[in-house]
């Protein structure tokens, strides 16, 4: 990838951008739909039960939810009154990237639409004709120079409604990319000043990590280990408490997303190459299985190829990973087998189908051992007691079932880790893992007071890391 495709890129699935851009709502078990409805004198303003407005720009997805908390620290409880991803993956598929200033402009064309959207869904909309005074105007304008759709797409929205009974507002200011974070940091500081709410400031590993809340049963135990899998991060990092970060190591290269992505291009898979390259594992290990448990049928089936490939650091001293070696050996077997097809090594010749399973299956499978040997070892070092799986790579079904089985191993051998990951809808980018983080950061900083920012010190911060 060149240097302008800094980011991941979200799954393609079924509850995604479909090409008339209408805003995707996912799909939850029936008992969080049935708590849709808002609680009538319900105590605002406190962590027994508050309501978030939170939004998430930080790369290809333009993403608005609304949730209901209650239970602060001990039992944090999410009811999803509104819960809105608009992915541009279309727009960016011609580039085969994300283009930093192409997703600052999709999010404020699209941003205002969301939050609206969002409001009528929570039954949150107070409709009212308003009229902002020149100088709010001129306010909002100035605020919103650089985002004109978002700046008209708001002002209609303060003429129309009244301050909404959210709490508190949410936003992502980092990591990811800086012009796509400015647009959600800008409508938050927007929305806070007109309607007075506060906005708090959210990092989105940080959401990540907390994606696994909406249907955790039991108390989080600590200290806990969390393994980060994204398009832009690979990491482990332990947590010993709530919001406390150690990253005890991470990738000196490429992210485990990126070198699925990069994989996948390499056998000329359309992007985004992630589930692409976990489809076509998927289909590899039914037919090995197949295959073995029906030998007489053995001689109709394709065989699936035995590929090999490195598994760098695996038995390393430290938690670190290198995945840019493993990529490059699936590279030169790329072209290995091309040549012995008889073709331009680099040139545009399609490998078989079955070939590419095969190949996909062997690049997943050393990228899960990698991680699970490693993973393994640092629960057992820090006595991890709940193991947190978060990032896009989440949504690859070999990777949970392969982490469910490393802790199902240690729950038969009597220490038992509790293993938590987010459902296959929150694997990737959205904005209700960022409302969990607002609010448990709001339930850890309440006593102190010291919980939301001054709007105007909220930065992008594209890099920053976990602390
Ligand atoms: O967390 P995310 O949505 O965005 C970032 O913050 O990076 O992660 C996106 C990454 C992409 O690299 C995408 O290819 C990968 O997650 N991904 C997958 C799968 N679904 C998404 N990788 C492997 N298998 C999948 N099923
Ligand atoms: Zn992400």
């Amino acid at each position: 990838m060149s240097c302008i495709f800094v980011c991941g890129i979200g799954l393609v699935a079924e509850w995604m951008l479909p090409k008339h851009q209408t805003p995707v709502r996912f799909r939850y078990p029936a008992h969080v739909f049935d708590r849709l409805s808002v609680p009538k004198n319900a105590t605002v303003g406190s962590t027994n039960n508050m309501k978030i407005l939170s939004i998430e720009t930080s790369c290809d997805e333009t993403a608005v939810s609304i949730v209901e908390a209650t239970g602060g620290l001990e039992k944090p409880a999410f009811t999803v009154l509104s819960n809105l991803v608009l992915s541009q993956i279309k727009t960016h598929e011609q580039y085969g990237g994300v283009f930093p200033n192409i997703a600052k402009r999709e999010h404020s064309k699209n941003l205002g639409r969301l939050i609206e959207t969002a409001l009528q869904e929570a039954g949150l909309f107070v409709e009212q004709k308003n009229s902002l005074t020149e100088s709010q105007k001129e306010k909002i304008t100035a605020d919103l120079s650089r985002e004109p759709e978002l700046c008209t797409a708001l002002i209609e929205l303060f003429e129309s409604s009244g301050k909404p009974a959210i709490d508190l507002i949410a936003v992502t200011f980092g990591p990811g990319l800086e012009p796509a974070l400015w647009v959600g940091i800008n409508a938050g500081k927007v929305l806070s000043e007109v309607w007075g709410i506060p906005v708090m400031p959210i990092n989105h590993m940080e959401g990540h990590i907390s994606s696994v809340l909406l249907d955790t049963k039991k108390p989080v135990e600590f200290p806990a280990l969390a393994l980060l899998i994204s398009g832009g991060h690979t990491e482990l990092v332990l947590v010993p408490d709530w919001l406390s970060y150690k990253i005890i190591g991470q990738t000196r290269d490429d992210a485990v997303g990126e070198a699925f992505d990069k994989v996948a291009r390499m056998m000329g898979l359309p992007y985004p190459g992630g589930p692409q390259i976990s489809a076509l594992a998927h289909e590899a290990r039914e037919a090995q299985s197949d295959i073995q448990n029906d030998a007489e049928k053995k001689s109709e089936k394709k065989p699936v190829q035995n590929f090999n490939f490195p598994r760098p650091m695996i038995h390393s001293a430290d938690y670190d990973f290198s995945f840019s070696g493993l990529k490059t050996s699936v590279l030169y077997k790329i072209r290995e087998l091309k040549a012995l097809q008889d073709a331009h090594v680099d040139g545009g010749i399609e490998l078989p189908v079955e070939t590419k399973k095969s190949l996909a299956l062997a690049f997943e499978d050393a990228v899960i051992e990698t991680l699970v040997v490693k993973t393994k070892k640092a629960i057992a070092e820090y006595k991890s007691k709940t193991l947190i799986l978060a990032g896009g790579v989440t949504a690859n079904k070999a990777i949970r079932k392969a982490f469910q089985n490393l802790t199902d191993e240690q729950t038969a051998s009597g220490a038992s880790t509790q293993l938590l990951i987010p459902t296959h809808e929150l694997s990737t980018d959205n904005a209700l893992m960022i409302a969990f983080a607002a609010y448990v950061r709001f339930s850890k900083n309440s006593t102190t007071g010291n919980s939301t920012a001054d709007v105007h010190e909220i930065v992008a911060q594209g890099n920053v890391q976990l602390s």
